[in-house]
């Protein structure tokens, strides 16, 4: 059976991307945000997962308004990055686990979650830079084979927060009755408090946002108490994009315990924070 050891959820913001891209991850502009993930580092070379499932939301490269899947699952051999217009240079492509995806798939249609399969999948600046967080400074490849799993976090009407856990449930069952000895590690990517455009431009919620990190690891059903559009109001019309995390910790299963926690405002216009998640399988692993 394979194993959750964890799960590693953090802010896409572009201009992370940008500083990569430039070495600025000392810069003290930066450093507050990067020096968050060097626990997430220490864990990943403990750990060594093979997979990672990664819940996401698609910012117009694959998926217009014209076109939009509430829920998206990746089934492609290899993902390759591409340029969405924010002038970062292409990060690299990471290799897929489409065996994994497809009983993804299968698992999840077989539980009612009717999701639209993708067997070509371009990776936009919510994956790459989560990645590249992770795995930073190699040349090569990506020592992970990911499974992406993308929910509209950008078009009326969103899925709800309990849909959204609900999903990562399934996911997990999923994971659960994969016959592989794989270790498996899931990302949820976005947020926290955001909002990029319109009247409230630049609005942040430490409070709300506080909330979501104190509650995601011992109780992510609390975070389904507040419906999407209260999300929206909360949060921004961008902070909606915690449902990637909370599917990502539905995902988790039971038994999770928090590894570290950094929070940053600002970054760009996002609150910006990095969260690592471990399950009692890990802890006898490492
Ligand atoms: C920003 C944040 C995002 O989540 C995103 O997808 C694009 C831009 C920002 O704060 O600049
Ligand atoms: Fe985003």
């Amino acid at each position: 059976m394979a194993q959750i050891l964890g799960g590693v959820f953090t802010s896409h913001v572009p201009a992370i991307g940008a500083a990569i891209a430039k070495g600025l991850q000392q810069d003290p502009y930066w450093k507050p945000f990067f020096d968050g993930f060097l626990p997430v580092h220490d864990w990943l070379a403990d750990q060594r997962p093979d997979v990672a499932i990664m819940f996401y939301n698609d910012h117009g490269l694959n998926f217009f308004l014209d076109k939009l899947p509430t829920f998206a699952v990746g089934a492609a051999p290899i993902y390759q990055n591409a340029d969405e217009g924010w002038g970062l240079p292409l990060f690299r492509p990471c290799q897929g686990d489409a065996e994994l995806s497809w009983h993804i798939i299968e698992t999840l249609v077989a539980n009612e979650f009717d999701v639209t399969t993708c067997q070509e999948l371009l990776i936009d600046h919510s994956l790459s830079i989560p990645l590249e967080l992770a795995w930073p400074d190699q040349q090569g490849s990506f020592p992970v084979r990911i499974v992406p799993i993308a929910i509209n976090t950008v078009q009326h009407p969103l899925p709800s927060p309990k849909r959204a856990l609900a999903l990562g449930r399934a996911v997990h069952a999923a994971i659960e009755s994969w016959q592989s000895d794989a270790k498996v590690v899931v990302f949820g990517t976005g947020g926290l408090s955001h909002q990029l455009d319109g009247e409230r431009a630049g609005h942040m919620n430490p409070d709300y946002d506080k909330f979501c990190l104190d509650n995601l690891a011992t109780n992510p059903d609390a975070l389904t108490q507040h419906s999407s559009l209260d999300i929206v109001d909360l949060a921004g019309s961008q902070g909606i994009e915690i449902l990637n995390w909370i599917a990502a910790r539905g995902a988790m299963g039971d038994g999770v315990q928090e590894v570290s926690r950094n929070y940053h405002i600002p970054i760009s216009n996002t609150a910006a924070a990095t969260l690592l998640l471990q399950t009692e399988a890990a802890k006898v692993m490492a």
